[in-house]
């Protein structure tokens, strides 16, 4: 039995349960930010398919980072698509075409969506003494807060 001094088994199971859901919603966002990668039309191309790149780039090193922190609890990462669109609660998108603006008011919104779920999950990781899971987690968090100004700031008409 793996003995890490964490506060409570049963924690430590509610941690990995919401480090899954936050898996599932990273191989979620990983097709979709693909997804408007390729699909976005319009003057605003250029950058946007480079800054899609850039979010998509930090998903695939968290999914490793998440799925390895479950490993380190003891316990098994949800490594399936159908184990992912189980349990995630983001919906994809179809292939379509994308505006630029359409892109940015669905990336805030996953992302907040996102940053909700692990900011409880930080708290829950706190009160089981698991600080390398806040650590990871609050790096996160830090990421998408930045990513959500930077396109609340993309869509912001110049006064
Ligand atoms: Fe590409």
């Amino acid at each position: 039995m793996l003995d890490l001094g964490l506060e409570s088994k049963a924690k430590t199971e509610e941690t990995v349960n919401g480090l899954n859901l936050y898996l599932a919603n990273l191989n979620v966002l990983y097709v979709k930010l693909h997804n408007f990668h390729w699909n976005v039309v319009g003057f605003n191309f250029f950058e946007m398919h480079e800054k899609l790149q850039e979010l998509y780039e930090f998903v695939a090193l968290e999914l490793d980072r998440i799925a390895e922190r479950i490993l380190m609890l003891g316990y098994k990462p949800v490594a399936s698509l159908e184990g992912a669109l189980r349990l995630t609660t983001l919906k994809e998108a179809p292939s379509v075409d994308f505006s630029s603006v359409n892109v940015a008011r669905a990336v805030i919104h996953d992302f907040t969506e996102v940053v909700k779920q692990i900011r409880k999950l930080a708290a829950l990781a706190g009160e089981n003494n698991d600080e390398y899971t806040i650590v990871l987690l609050g790096d996160a968090i830090g990421f998408y807060e930045k990513n959500i100004w930077m396109f609340r700031a993309y869509l912001t008409p110049v006064k």
